[in-house]
């Protein structure tokens, strides 16, 4: 732990150095212009304005602040939408006064239209800002981790009568990628229920609530009483399912505990460790496929994409996918960089294989989880006897709209 944390502080220093690195390229400005207010200060370039708030540089540029412009004929506040056609702000535009007053930018256009930016507003919303801040806060876990935080299941009753309830239980679920309901009734209705307390549920092939057994009724390992890897589902979609929701109805034999790992943890261990295996999985784009065909079931799907996906400003991963099961052809890498591929590959598998990385749970009637599919992996081992799930996806967006719409941080 000490060393993520010593990790992140490197990790923010290095980001403001780069920060301070960008900045001093700006010094070509054609003209400077400083003025103090409320500790704000700003310079006049050639394309933008650097401010200086709160201690922090930021740069914006003109053409950007014209379109940002939060005036009533620019931006509907109601609607929270742009009214102003960008295209037609002149490319070359600069403001012809500039001033800060009383916690405000405001620059008057040629034309005589006035923008007034709160300072506040800028810095939430500044490259310089985002790139130190994470999307979505989260605690990457390993098996010890997640045990020793203890986090308390949710119950049905509350759940379902409650709204505080389903806040918390999401803040679980954002920070760690998967949360449980307990005392749910051993039903499809009733599973079907708990799950539309937090969202939509995507219909895919598999239908809208799913339900199976050991019956091979589908052309998919999961539906046989063989022991499952850990991976991630739907990886062949471009858009992989959100969220996935199970419920163990009826089991009447030995064996068949969950697995649950969280890739983040290990995706963070390998790029603390190799930085350049961590890049190359990031940028790879990967093939996955699902053929199916059988007399009632005739899908073919594929999804392009890298197992491990960054978000280009701050290098925060929002979305894994790993199923070695569904990985197709590797034909969309160049030749140089297949054995290195491998190489960074074998370096992810070894540390989502780690036994202290696991969390195996038994699912029994009554408790339902959910897992974030674009970030924990599940698998399961083997079982006698028969064995009933039921669940669903859920679709991300609605998911995180849900929690935004509580306050949270997502
Ligand atoms: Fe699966």
């Amino acid at each position: 732990m000490l060393t993520k944390l010593l990790h992140n502080a490197l990790k923010q220093a290095q980001l403001l150095s780069g920060v301070r690195n960008t900045l001093s390229l700006w010094s070509h400005k054609t003209s400077v212009r400083a003025c103090a207010a409320r500790s704000a200060t700003f310079q006049s370039l050639e394309d933008g304005l650097e401010l200086n708030y709160g201690g922090a540089p930021m740069r914006f540029n003109y053409v950007w602040l014209r379109d940002h412009c939060r005036s009533a004929s620019s931006y509907n506040s109601s609607t929270n939408q742009r009214n102003l056609d960008t295209a037609s702000i002149d490319l070359t535009i600069r403001p012809d006064i500039t001033t800060v007053e009383d916690g405000h930018l405001i620059l008057t256009w040629p034309g005589g239209h006035v923008s007034k930016y709160s300072l506040s507003w800028l810095a939430e919303n500044s490259y310089e800002g985002k790139k130190q801040s994470t999307i979505q806060p989260r605690i990457f876990w390993n098996s010890d981790i997640y045990k020793n935080a203890n986090i308390p299941s949710a119950k049905w009753d509350t759940f379902m009568s409650c709204d505080d309830e389903v806040k918390k239980f999401l803040q679980n679920y954002l920070l760690y990628g998967i949360a449980f309901v307990d005392d749910v009734p051993a039903t499809v209705e009733a599973t079907e229920a708990v799950t539309q307390r937090v969202s939509l549920i995507r219909e895919t092939t598999y239908g809208r609530m799913w339900c199976f057994t050991s019956d091979l009724s589908r052309g998919d390992t999961a539906y046989s009483q063989l022991g499952l890897d850990r991976h991630t589902d739907t990886s062949y979609f471009h858009e992989p399912c959100g969220i996935q929701v199970f419920h163990c109805l009826k089991h009447e034999g030995t064996g068949g505990r969950n697995l649950l790992v969280d890739g983040f943890y290990a995706a963070e261990t390998v790029r603390q460790q190799s930085p350049e295996n961590f890049e190359l999985l990031a940028r790879s784009p990967i093939r996955h496929e699902y053929i199916e065909s059988s007399d009632n079931h005739q899908n073919h799907m594929t999804g392009f994409g890298p197992l491990i996906n960054v978000y280009p400003w701050n290098n925060e991963m929002y979305l894994i996918r790993y199923n070695n099961y569904d990985r197709s052809v590797i034909n969309t890498i160049p030749h140089d960089l297949v054995q290195p591929w491998y190489v960074a590959h074998r370096e992810l598998t070894k540390e989502l294989r780690r036994p202290e990385n696991e969390l195996w749970v038994k699912l029994t009637p009554g408790k339902v989880i959910f897992i974030d599919n674009w970030r924990v992996m599940h698998g399961r081992e083997s079982f006698t006897g028969l064995r009933q799930l039921c669940g669903c996806y859920l679709t991300r967006d609605d998911v995180l709209s849900s929690a935004r719409c509580f306050g949270l941080h997502a």
